[in-house]
């Protein structure tokens, strides 16, 4: 049993998170979507919300007979993934500029964990330049971000603004 963990804030999930979760599909029998629980940030949906999103959204994905399960988790994502018995941690990487601090929490994982691999894979190039903070920053400015974060997760965070 292959089992990953796919760590991240996921405030909100977009499109860039769900070409990652394609990508890796087809190497794992299992991917966890481990959304984390930071109480030091401010997010815009909390991490029940963000987890429902994603469970909403997950049906669609196609999944190449990958199971997809969402769960959330605190504390450190080393300790979460030895807890799930995976076997590797997947994280995307858009360009340049993510390798650095990827390379740091790699390296500082594998510290903690070391029989716990990471696995990076390349996001798509449309994608390179999708963070969630940008997608709330340009949408709560009145950008449009269709295409760039699944439809559902816009139409919530018109809900949210209005709110
Ligand atoms: O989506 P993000 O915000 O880029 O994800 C970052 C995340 C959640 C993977 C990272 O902050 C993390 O692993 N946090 C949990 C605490 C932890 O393990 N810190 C040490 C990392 S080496």
């Amino acid at each position: 049993m292959r089992r990953a963990v796919f760590p991240g804030s996921f405030d909100p999930l977009t499109n860039g998170h769900l070409d990652i979760i394609k990508r890796s599909a087809p190497l794992f029998d299992e991917i966890v979507i481990a959304v984390l629980n930071n109480p030091d940030k401010k997010p815009m949906f909390t991490v029940e919300e963000r987890c429902a999103l994603i469970r909403e959204i997950l049906p669609v994905v196609p999944n190449g007979g990958c199971r997809l399960v969402v769960d959330s988790f605190s504390g450190l994502t080393a300790d979460f993934a030895r807890k799930k018995e995976a076997t590797a941690i997947v994280r995307g990487i858009r360009a340049v500029a993510d390798y650095e601090y990827e390379l740091r929490m790699a390296l500082m994982n594998r510290r903690l964990e070391p029989e716990i691999e990471t696995v990076f894979l390349i996001a798509a190039e449309e994608f390179s330049y999708v963070s969630s903070s940008l997608m709330k920053q340009v949408f709560t400015l009145g950008g449009r971000i269709e295409g760039l974060v699944p439809a559902i997760v816009e139409a919530k965070m018109r809900e949210k603004l209005k709110n």
